[in-house]
């Protein structure tokens, strides 16, 4: 089977909290939802959620087998279809593992933040990488208050933030994430 070589992981540990501590933050149940309907309506056919919490990841593997399996699956069809790409990953490095299976080619890792940084790369630039099918590319999701100083460092491609016409750019995790894939995938 191939596999579409774009993919999300949202990420809740490493990431600052309020005070630039590094973290874990909890699972929310409206991201878990939303990004994975997001993900599939741009064809993704992964969602990675990346938690060291085993207790969290059992509740993240709940909420989806509550959608696949259980009462939910009859009454909500569209969303079984969205949860299904859902994978619960204790780390970054298991997630990149488990994409990197079907590829030849490297993962290569893209991460996102609502800061400007130097040498990032504009989302229609990343829009054109995106065309070579055989190269995966996971792109990683803050929660908290962002993603770690090292994650960026340690990335292959940093993104311009999305910019709107003032100078606040704060998005929820949920609205960066459709944002970036309707930019990246869909028509215009
Ligand atoms: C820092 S978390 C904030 C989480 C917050 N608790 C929430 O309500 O979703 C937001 C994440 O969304 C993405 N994000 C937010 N604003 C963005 C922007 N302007 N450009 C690109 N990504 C952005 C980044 O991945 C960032 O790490």
């Amino acid at each position: 089977m191939t596999h579409n070589n774009l993919a999300i992981a949202l990420v809740h540990y490493p990431v600052y909290n309020k005070h630039h501590e590094v973290v874990t933050t909890a699972l929310t149940n409206l991201d878990q939802h939303d990004i994975a309907r997001s993900s599939r309506t741009f064809g993704l056919d992964r969602f990675y959620i990346v938690t060291p919490s085993e207790e969290q990841r059992r509740l993240a593997e709940r909420i989806s087998g509550h959608w696949q399996d259980g009462w939910g699956a009859d009454y909500n069809p569209d969303r079984r279809t969205a949860l299904e790409i859902v994978r619960v990953c204790p780390t970054l490095k298991s997630a990149i593992a488990d994409f990197q299976n079907g590829f030849a080619k490297t993962v290569k890792v893209a991460i996102t933040g609502a800061a400007q940084r130097p040498g990032s790369t504009s989302l229609s630039d990343f829009r054109q990488l995106l065309e070579d099918i055989d190269q995966p590319f996971l792109l990683l999701l803050g929660t908290g208050w962002g993603l770690t100083d090292e994650c960026f460092a340690e990335a292959d491609y940093i993104l311009q933030p999305i910019a709107g016409n003032g100078t606040y750019n704060h998005l929820s995790v949920r609205s960066a994430a459709a944002i970036m894939l309707d930019r990246l995938r869909g028509t215009l």
